[in-house]
């Protein structure tokens, strides 16, 4: 297909058929998890790596934690919040760092930590809470328009930090643009925690091996490494959530690093959770010609040629398998194609089921707002992109579930 007008009409998406998840190349399937761990997964990793999302760096030689600020009567008197910098170095001295917020129900102990979600933000942490006093982040993006005091808890709704601490989670975020600024071209890399990584001068090379949404969600782990060290926080335990293009992340952090136990990606769509080859709502081709950062330079080989991909994204989802997924999606988010996610989750349960867990076993999608809560869990919420109240209503229920509170 090529670029054309966006098809927001079931009858006009393509024909298409998926590649077999579990198929191998002589014809017969993987049939067992040692094959599957020892053998697809990988290989469907690597396909990501090589032509999706890029490598995934390796540890910093240098990390450590400082920490800025602590409150213990945050929340009128429910939380301990945290402000954390994470520095990351190199050996030859190059250095970078963001900032966490980090807020702990007062109920933990360090006999009891207690589980944590972490997400991403886009306008800073100052954002997030309605506590004026959190400091601003998001300043490794210039064009950062929240960077003022009326953006203070204009994102509060998405976080829900009340709610969260009150039923016994931490709660943790990072603003994106300090991981890697979100300009749409290759120069967000030399502003990037890469550059203490890789040379970042031929912008070209790096764009060959690396992108923004990678080095996103390594920053996720750049997180959890440092939640490991909260004695009050069970990073044991932890969910990694995200919205939109956070969601693209949330996903990709879950298939890398296996210490997250609940991924969750809220209307992620087109390079998210939704299908490539439906074509419905953003295309492939769209997508990387206005985020070229996004994805590797390969990707554009599948510009309007989606029937060239072997792969698509329940291959995506199954890399999170035997761990727990939840996709989201909102009903008046056509862009994000609801129903590519709905059937990617459900193509992915082919990854759980060899494990010996459920998968989405129903072909219909389910109605506004129901909750499909399994091993794989979907809703459709009703309501525009975003991430709401409704939404955590559920990833709640997954968590008391998943990590047995
Ligand atoms: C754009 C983009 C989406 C992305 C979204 C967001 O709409 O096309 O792919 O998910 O931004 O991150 O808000």
């Amino acid at each position: 297909m090529s670029k054309k007008e966006v098809i927001y009409d079931e009858a006009l998406v393509p024909s298409y058929q998926l590649p077999s998840l579990l198929g191998k190349g002589d014809g017969s399937s993987v049939a067992s998890t040692g094959e599957w761990l020892s053998t697809r997964r990988p290989e469907i990793l690597a396909i990501y790596r090589e032509r999706v999302f890029g490598k995934w760096p390796h540890r910093p030689q240098i990390q450590w934690y400082e920490t800025l600020s602590v409150r213990e009567d945050a929340l009128d008197g429910e939380a301990i919040r945290k402000e954390i910098r994470i520095h990351l170095g190199s050996a030859e001295g190059k250095t970078h760092s963001f900032d966490m917020l980090l807020y702990i129900p007062k109920t933990a102990t360090p006999e009891h930590p207690v589980p944590v979600f972490i997400g991403l933000n886009f306008r800073g942490n100052h954002a997030t809470t309605d506590e004026r006093d959190v400091a601003m982040t998001g300043f490794g993006y210039e064009k950062n328009q929240y960077l003022n005091d009326e953006a203070r808890g204009n994102s509060v709704p998405r976080w829900c930090f009340r709610e969260t601490i009150r039923r016994g989670y931490a709660s943790a975020t990072i603003c994106y643009h300090d991981i890697c600024p979100d300009y749409n071209d290759l120069s967000c890399f030399r502003h990037s925690v890469l550059s203490i990584l890789e040379s970042t001068e031929d912008l070209s090379l790096v764009h060959r091996n690396y992108t923004a949404i990678g080095l996103w969600a390594w920053g996720l782990s750049r997180g959890l490494d440092c939640l490991e060290s909260e004695v009050l926080v069970d990073s044991s335990r932890c969910a990694v959530h995200g919205l939109s293009r956070l969601g693209k992340t949330s996903l990709w952090a879950g298939a890398n690093d296996e210490r997250f136990k609940l991924v969750i990606s809220t209307d992620s769509g087109c390079g998210g959770a939704a299908l490539f080859k439906r074509c419905f709502g953003e295309t492939a081709e769209i997508i990387s010609t206005a985020f070229p950062h996004w994805f590797v330079e390969a990707f554009a080989q599948y510009r309007g040629r989606e029937d060239l991909m072997d792969f698509d994204q329940h291959f995506l989802l199954s890399l999170i398998a035997p761990r727990a997924l939840c996709v989201a999606s909102a009903t008046e988010d056509l862009w994000a194609d609801p129903r590519g996610e709905f059937l990617a989750a459900k193509h992915a349960g082919d990854a759980y089921r060899l494990f010996g867990l459920s998968g989405i076993e129903r072909d219909d999608m389910p109605a506004a707002d129901e909750w499909l809560t399994g091993d794989v869990s979907y809703h459709l919420r009703t309501g525009k992109h975003d991430q709401t109240p409704e939404d955590w209503a559920h990833y709640w229920v997954l968590g008391d579930r998943i990590f047995q509170k």
